[in-house]
């Protein structure tokens, strides 16, 4: 594979190369034939400072040899290693090709690890100690910048250990979860509900679901606006996982509570998304995830 437009850049590239390597075997044989005029003492002559004079000795001999050394090294491994435009090398190497074999070589020393924990199931997975250090070396790297290198999640993105879910809890959810993403869709439902009054009712209504502070008079004349958030979050306020509506009875909040936060939601909704990760990772390795994000809110074996 090469990285050259067009022939014609590989040959000029490949030309300066060989130009500047002949150019430094002329300079050497140049400058050995040369002999330079001494006077009688060995000096060229050039007097400096009064009496600084400059001796005409030949350069160290293991210094020519380096230089034809470092000479005859380039050739060689322009001839084996890709560097002359488009020629590839003797050996064929190329980075791609190493990166390819690293790939190759770790994909066969993990293979025999993951097939162990394919074979298992979610629970047992999450009791296994190996698996649990790769998932956890797995979720640093593809998960910590979102929610948090304790999973516990920070506005906006869910905490993972809670055991309160957005779009469901068991094994089989979290799976989907990973492979798929989630959007996480509330849409503006100012008009729906009236008046910036009637809004902030409301909202002390949501409050007061997870007996969170609120006042209750404006809890009692919200209340009938609840109607038109039902749809998503149940009648009851308790959420609706198919559609990743969250409970609002429970006083965990993804966006921020009070009276602000819920005004800002009503008002101007929510698109919150989790990426896919099943371009990025494997099968094996979103099996090893998802039992490790079961696992922080399951504890295994023991009862919770
Ligand atoms: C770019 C940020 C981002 C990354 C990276 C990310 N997530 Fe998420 N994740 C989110 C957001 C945002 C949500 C909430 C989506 C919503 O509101 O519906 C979410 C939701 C989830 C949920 C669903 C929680 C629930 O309550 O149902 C799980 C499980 C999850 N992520 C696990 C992971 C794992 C494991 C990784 C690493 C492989 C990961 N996430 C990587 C942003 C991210
Ligand atoms: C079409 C479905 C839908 C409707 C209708 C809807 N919501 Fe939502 N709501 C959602 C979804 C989905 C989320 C989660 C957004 C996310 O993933 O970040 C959400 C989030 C919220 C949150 C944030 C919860 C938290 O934990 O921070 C509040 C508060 C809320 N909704 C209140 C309401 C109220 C009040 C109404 C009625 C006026 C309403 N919703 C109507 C789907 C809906």
């Amino acid at each position: 594979m090469s990285d050259f437009t067009s022939n014609f850049w590989s040959v000029y590239v490949a030309g300066i190369t060989i130009a500047g390597i002949v150019a430094c075997l002329l300079l050497l044989w140049i400058t050995a034939r040369k002999k330079v005029a001494s006077d009688s003492n060995n000096t060229t002559g050039h007097v400096w400072d009064e009496d600084l004079t400059e001796m005409n000795n030949p350069m160290p001999r293991w210094w020519m040899w380096l230089f034809v050394l470092t000479i005859i090294f380039s050739f060689a491994y322009l001839a084996i290693y890709p560097g002359l435009g488009k020629f590839a090398g003797k050996m064929g190497w190329s980075q791609y090709g190493a990166y390819d074999a690293e790939m190759a070589q770790a994909k066969a020393e993990l293979e025999p690890l993951y097939a162990r924990f394919t074979s298992m199931t979610t629970e047992q997975v999450a009791q296994d100690p190996q698996a649990m250090a790769i998932g956890e070396r797995l979720f640093m790297n593809n998960c910590a910048q979102c929610h948090g290198s304790d999973a516990r999640g920070s506005k906006s993105f869910p905490n993972l250990t809670d055991g309160d879910w957005l779009h469901g809890g068991t094994p089989e959810k979290i799976r989907e979860t990973l492979e798929k993403g989630r959007i996480g869709n509330m849409p503006p439902m100012a008009a729906a509900v009236g008046s910036p009054e009637d809004v902030r009712n409301l909202s002390h209504y949501v409050l007061s679901l997870s007996g969170s502070p609120h006042d209750s008079l404006r809890a009692s004349l919200g209340k009938s606006k609840f109607v038109a958030c039902a749809a998503c979050h149940g009648a009851d306020g308790k959420g609706m996982q198919a559609l990743g509506a969250p409970n609002l009875t429970d006083d965990i909040w993804l966006h921020g509570w009070g009276e602000a936060a819920i005004t800002a939601m009503i008002n101007n909704g929510k698109v919150n998304q989790m990426p896919a990760q099943s371009q990025k990772l494997t099968e094996a390795q979103l099996g090893v995830l998802t039992a490790y994000v079961w696992g922080m809110s399951n504890k295994p074996g023991s009862a919770r």
